[in-house]
């Protein structure tokens, strides 16, 4: 059955292509602004975000306001058949109002407030600066939202940071009365007996500070999780003047990938759209395939926060940044493939940051789709124009997306609770890196992945992974019991079940709360230098039939079986003969536990050996060349199949027994795809059965 997304705005049924606008650096160019249109279509683009740090040209004194230009602009642009993405301008405020309300500006940890500069240097609580915002953000609705040429609202800009000012740490303690009612049950979830920390008065609690309370873990994770609320509460509060005036137009803010600083999941109930800013640094090193790896897993955590609904690439560069300690050009063909592989997980747009290069200031030597130069002449834009005519032939891909069965968890709690504990190995524990070891394997197979937090529906699929669940929240648990129970499988690592919400470790033996499921007791855990290995094999006649030895480091969890059965086992140190990776049955289903950090090969070994037993659909059932990986979308009609070659050789994959369409050409596709370095296909197929 077919069924789709509606696209991001009905008004526009195709791909979005554009790239942010700034013509408020330019009023002074009027025949720029002119030559803007002209480029604009001649790059293909049909959408461009604007007015996105633009509150000094909106409001140039305070309350008197100047829209005669944005009136213009937007007109302009939609008379040229190019829609608009209109920015509230809350990520920079102008210098009047930072001089004479200075509370809207930040504070640091070390409680010096900041001088007026920069940009994303406002404190989110400060009610002069939300009721500054109220006002534009009103205004800009009242006049804006109803016009034809606008499809959408770019909610401020890369919120992030954090302020420490008076009102933030009055609204911190009235957030942490409501989580916690009393006192004592605040002392206690933080454990603050210890280095004789009790608090005696909701007043004495402050925000963590370099010079001051910065050990108490439950106070650091729930001061993050603050942090995360504060700029929640920012967010409806920018977004509640704009759905009051025309709750039809989509609202989305632009996200940082994998930014730490914020829990993006505690965002998505109120934003219409995900989108997300993403900078790879491609040709880093020799083979782009790593990197490739790690964006594409960033992109299905975008795309899993709404629960497969599409989302935009709100930012990319044509060419290079400036802000990297080296920003390399994109090299030929770069573009065109890391903008199809945002699309292939499932975005239904490609943007730019930014449309024409500033003059001055620091990103006057940042990429952007027109040069100094002023003319369309040059490689970046044909790379542009190209990327335009490439998404102009897949209109019937708006909308599909992405069904898989296996979700990967990543969880910005637990990531900040574990990297915050002082623990095992204070130089480095690597919670990121595992999350993309454990999510490459399916990469190189092309097997489509959610990205997930523990909070998610587990049911739909039939794998979940949990690389190093340090922190378990309440019910997750008896969740992942019920999803095994069920016939589930289940694979969780080292370093997992040590913690509740608040930090305290859970009594009475590790992994916790997942004890029971995994079957195991892990005693103790062995922190290794950087360097250091440790042999571990598999054992004969494991009932996974694999075989071999592999290398252990890092972490090396020194585990007793509990009703679980030993597949592989250490070979060295005092903890040889110890098991090191072990399955449990528990009713239809199973769980693995994986002891030790190990090295690629044991993963590719052990997930290859899972997706042969899960019989895991592979988007196109063939072996992979380094480097290529496929991914797919669906409508439930047509498979959309996009391979993609991040190797640095010219590679052939072969195809299965569909019939393809090349969708780019129209033709049938020859049994042996011949894929470039950085060469891309887009294919098209009746959907698999089971899709
Ligand atoms: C971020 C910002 C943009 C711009 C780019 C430069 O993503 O949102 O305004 O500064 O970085 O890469
Ligand atoms: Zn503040």
């Amino acid at each position: 059955m077919k069924n789709k997304y509606d696209p991001i705005s009905k008004k526009v049924p195709h791909f979005l292509h554009g790239a942010d606008y700034n013509p408020d650096q330019w009023l002074k160019y009027p025949e720029i602004l002119e030559e803007d249109i002209r480029l604009m279509k001649l790059a293909n683009c049909n959408v461009m975000s604007v007015g996105i740090f633009a509150w000094s040209t909106l409001e140039p004194e305070e309350g008197k306001f100047n829209f005669e230009w944005l009136d213009e602009v937007i007109d302009r642009l939609y008379k040229n058949g190019i829609y608009t993405i209109l920015a509230t301008p809350s990520g920079a405020r102008p210098a009047w109002m930072a001089q004479k309300y200075p509370e809207v500006l930040r504070v640091g940890p070390n409680r010096v407030r900041n001088l007026f500069g920069e940009r994303h240097n406002h404190c989110y609580t400060s009610p002069i600066y939300r009721e500054k915002v109220r006002i534009m953000n009103t205004n800009l609705a009242e006049r804006y939202s109803k016009h034809p040429g606008v499809i959408m609202w770019h909610v401020s800009n890369e919120y992030g940071g954090e302020c420490h000012c008076d009102l933030c740490q009055e609204a911190f303690r009235s957030w942490l009365k409501d989580k916690y009612g009393t006192l004592d049950n605040l002392n206690h979830a933080w454990w603050t007996p210890f280095w004789s920390h009790t608090y005696t008065d909701w007043s004495q609690i402050e925000s963590p500070a370099p010079h001051g309370e910065n050990l108490v873990h439950g106070l650091n994770l729930d001061w993050k999780r603050f942090v995360t609320h504060q700029t929640v509460d920012f967010f409806k509060h920018e977004i509640k003047p704009l759905k009051k005036i025309n709750p039809e137009l989509p609202v989305t803010t632009n996200f940082m990938g994998v930014y730490e600083g914020l829990d993006y999941w505690k965002f998505v109930d109120f934003l219409d759209v995900v989108s997300w800013d993403n900078y790879p640094r491609w040709h880093q090193t020799e083979d782009d395939s790593d990197l490739a790896c790690q964006d594409s897993m960033v992109h299905d955590l975008n795309r899993s926060l709404k629960g497969g609904k599409p989302f935009m690439l709100m930012e990319s560069t044509p060419s290079m940044t400036n802000w990297m300690a080296v920003s390399k050009l994109k090299r030929p063909g770069m573009h065109l493939l890391s903008s199809i592989q945002a699309v292939a997980h499932g975005s239904d747009t490609v943007q730019y940051f930014q449309w024409r290069k500033s003059r001055g200031c620091s990103e006057k030597l940042h990429g952007a789709v027109v040069d100094h130069c002023g003319h369309e002449n040059n490689r970046v834009f044909r790379d542009v124009q190209e990327v335009g005519e490439t998404l102009k032939k897949l209109d019937e891909v708006i909308g599909t997306t992405v069904k898989p069965e296996v979700a990967i968890i990543f969880d910005w709690e637990n990531r900040w609770a574990m990297k915050d504990a002082k623990g095992p190995r204070n130089i480095g524990i690597h919670y990121e890196e595992t999350v993309v070891s454990n999510y490459k394997p399916f990469w190189k197979n092309g097997i489509p992945v959610d990205v997930i937090n523990m909070d998610c529906d587990f049911s739909k699929y039939k794998l979940l992974i949990a690389p190093m669940l340090y922190m378990v929240r309440p019910g997750v648990a008896e969740r992942i019991e019920e999803f095994v129970k069920n016939g589930g499988t289940f694979v969780a690592t080292y370093w997992s079940g040590i913690v509740n919400e608040t930090d305290l470790c859970f009594l009475g033996g590790f992994p916790g709360p997942l004890r029971k499921v995994l079957g195991i007791w892990a005693e103790e855990i062995d922190a290794l230098y950087d360097g250091e290995e440790r042999l571990v094999s598999f054992n004969e006649d494991n009932e996974l039939g694999l075989k071999g030895d592999y290398k252990a480091s890092e972490l090396c969890d020194l585990i007793h079986l509990e009703g679980a059965r030993s597949l592989a086992t250490y070979k060295e140190d005092f903890y040889a003969g110890r098991p090191a990776l072990t399955v449990n049955d528990f009713e239809k289903g199973r769980s693995y536990y994986i002891a030790s950090r190990n090295e690629e090969k044991f993963n590719d070994m052990f997930y290859g050996k899972l997706i042969q037993e899960l019989n895991l659909r592979k988007t196109v059932d063939t072996e992979l060349p380094h480097g290529v990986t496929a991914q797919m979308r669906t409508d439930g009609e047509n498979d959309y199949v996009f391979l993609m070659n991040f190797g640095n050789k010219e590679s052939t994959v072969t195809l299965d027994n569909f019939d393809y369409t090349d969708l780019l050409t129209g033709e049938k596709a020859s049994k042996e795809v011949k894929l470039p370095v950085y060469g891309l296909k887009i294919l098209k197929r009746k959907a698999k059965q089971n899709s």
